[in-house]
């Protein structure tokens, strides 16, 4: 969460700087703000709200700056609490969280310090302020010294034109060299671009950028060589085409994401590191937060079902907390479209430690998580704008599911109709995706919903799970997804005309099962809306609505039925006047545990 960024060049660095904290604001939108040196004056601009409030900086002077988009955690959204801070010669923005806040600040005050914000950022700033003695660097290391907690910072200080240091500690961060500019960010969109060479920084290391060259150290500032890292420079262009927003954009390119990721896969296959996994695996734990965690849940019945291996399924964050039962023959799958989740880095990082096997399922290959895993089970996305996760959703999947697959034939089971099957998805999403526009007419039922029931039995509930995530984070309706069978058991008492309640119905085996709370939430009063690939179930009189969306193979349907869920949750914030690529309280990068 947050965002970082810099600038050194020959140019005037705050429209560089706005244009990356634009590429940037997936990662936070609550404030914004820039640092720029004026020969030896720092000049600090900031504003509340979205990097847009910040467009009259654009024409600020001065050559070097650093810039930052907020997401809170220390101190509300406000212009106080908004990056740079500043103090005495130095200007700082921070991506990440100071653990030991607390102590330090109570340390500053009692040295006469006074904050003018909440943050944790500004006892950094004020202590580089008091460690400093002419030399940057060795103020930036014995300030970082003292940090505990996550953290990526980029730092002016007005006796060092064009300079700029930053470390990285938890927090991601990328150098870039242009031909005649140096930058850095929080993530290589926003400074990506023709030419331009980019250097991942790990934990512990710093970087010091001057004029056209840019230095590297590691913790104990003994300077060190980095490769570059390749990317994609498709990357720096996102593009609405069309589209009112990200999501609806994205949602059209499931069918794409789809298909990338099964030739990424299967490209893969032959691998001897894969081979080995495949042979030696005999219990799966998945782990992931929010969306991921729900691609986990479908996969886990697909694991199962297919290749009869064991596999659990964790919330990254509870992961840790569990003493989880690990051994060498235990693979765990990290799921991460940003790759920098921390809670689930730090579920990855804990399973390594106990000697599991760790693959890493993500969007982005050069994330921590890509660093940190055993192997890189990619995704192929392509970068996904919208905070609510959606392609990156049906891509995991792809890779999960023709990664049972491959478990079941190294077993030995016979999977020939479940593989074409699998190839057939893609077709089958662009076929389903018609459907969008169906459910759009249904937002109107659910906007002074008091909450919101998404029910359904084994795969049709994982995909419940994540519907009704994707409801409360867009339209902020309060729901649960929940197993269908499980309702009469106490939480049918929330049930009653004001409760919509979305059947996901997509197993014929279970149809009967499924239409009997169907058919008991109706008779609370409930309206039921309903998914499923099966059209004599349509005209029942308990459904209100229904969409039909095409039959599949059954573990693989959760990556059918979330369509229709996904744009319930957009056209229903949209109808309640929410914007969807950028709902409140939430950031696309969750840096803090
Ligand atoms: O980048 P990650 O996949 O690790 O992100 C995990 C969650 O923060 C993410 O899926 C979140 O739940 C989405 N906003 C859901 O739409």
């Amino acid at each position: 969460m947050c965002g970082i960024v810099g600038y050194i060049g020959k140019k005037p660095a705050a429209p560089y700087l706005l244009d990356g904290l634009k590429k940037l604001e997936y990662r936070g939108y609550d404030s914004a703000g820039i640092a720029l040196l004026q020969g030896q004056t720092l000049i600090v601009r900031k504003e509340k709200g979205r990097v847009e409030q910040l467009e009259k900086a654009r024409s600020a002077a001065g050559t070097a700056g650093i810039g930052h988009t907020r997401w809170a955690t220390h101190g509300k959204p406000s212009k106080e609490n908004a990056h740079p801070h500043v103090s005495g010669k130095f200007a700082l923005v921070h991506n990440g969280i100071i653990e030991n806040d607390y102590e330090l600040r109570a340390r500053l005050i009692k040295w006469g310090e006074t904050f003018s914000s909440q943050t944790d950022s500004e006892l950094i700033v004020k202590l580089l302020a008091r460690e400093y003695c002419g030399d940057f660097l060795i103020a930036v290391k014995n300030v970082v010294k003292q940090l505990r907690g996550a953290f990526a910072l980029a730092i002016l200080c007005a006796d060092f034109p064009q300079t700029i240091v930053c470390v990285r500690q938890g927090s991601p961060l990328i150098v870039g060299k242009g031909k005649d500019y140096l930058a850095l960010a929080s993530d290589i969109p926003a400074i990506a671009g023709e030419g331009v060479s980019a250097f991942v920084l790990k934990d512990g290391e710093f970087a010091l950028l001057r004029e056209t060259d840019v230095f590297f150290y590691d913790a104990q500032l003994r300077k060190i060589e980095k490769e570059q890292t390749e990317y994609d420079l498709q990357t720096d262009s996102p593009d609405l085409c069309g589209f009112r927003h990200f999501m609806r954009k994205e949602m059209q390119e499931i069918p794409q994401a789809v298909k990338d990721s099964l030739l990424q896969i299967a490209q893969a296959e032959q691998s001897a590191c894969l081979r080995e996994l495949l042979r030696r695996t005999e219990r799966v734990q998945i782990v992931g937060c929010g969306t991921a965690y729900h691609s986990g849940l479908a996969a886990k019945a697909a694991i199962e079902g297919l290749a009869r291996i064991p596999t659990e399924v964790c919330i990254a964050s509870e992961y840790r907390y569990r003493n989880p039962i690990i051994n060498a023959n235990t693979l765990v799958i990290a799921v991460s479209q940003s790759g920098e989740t921390a809670d689930t880095l730090a579920a990855a990082q804990l399973a390594k430690e106990h000697g599991a096997y760790v693959a890493a399922v993500t969007n982005v290959p050069y994330s921590t998580l890509t660093e940190c895993a055993d192997l890189l089970l990619p995704t192929r996305a392509g970068r996904e704008i919208g905070v609510a996760a959606t392609k990156s959703y049906n891509a995991q999947l792809a890779v999960l599911y023709a990664l049972a697959l491959l478990f079941a034939e190294e077993r030995q089971k016979d999977v020939l109709a479940q593989k074409r099957a699998l190839q057939a998805m893609p077709q089958m999403c662009l076929s389903a995706l018609p459907v969008c526009e169906e459910v759009r007419g249904w937002s109107s039922y659910f906007l002074n919903a008091r909450s919101v029931y998404f029910i359904g039995r084994a795969e049709d509930y994982a995909a419940a799970a994540e519907g009704s995530l994707k409801l409360k984070e867009l339209s902020y309706l309060p729901g649960e997804g929940y197993p269908a069978g499980e309702l009469k058991h106490g939480t049918l008492a929330l049930i009653d005309e004001t409760t919509p309640v979305i059947a996901i119905l997509t197993r014929k085996d279970l149809a009967e099962k499924t239409l009997n709370a169907v058919h008991e939430v109706f008779s609370r009063g409930a309206r039921v809306f309903l998914i499923t690939a099966f059209p004599e179930y349509r005209n029942r009189e308990e459904v209100f609505a229904s969409v039909l969306i095409p039959a599949c193979e059954r573990y693989f349907s959760p990556m059918l039925s979330v369509i229709p869920l996904q744009a319930l949750a957009y056209y229903t914030a949209l109808a309640r006047g929410n914007d969807p690529d950028k709902p409140r309280n939430l950031a696309k990068s969750v840096t803090v545990e």
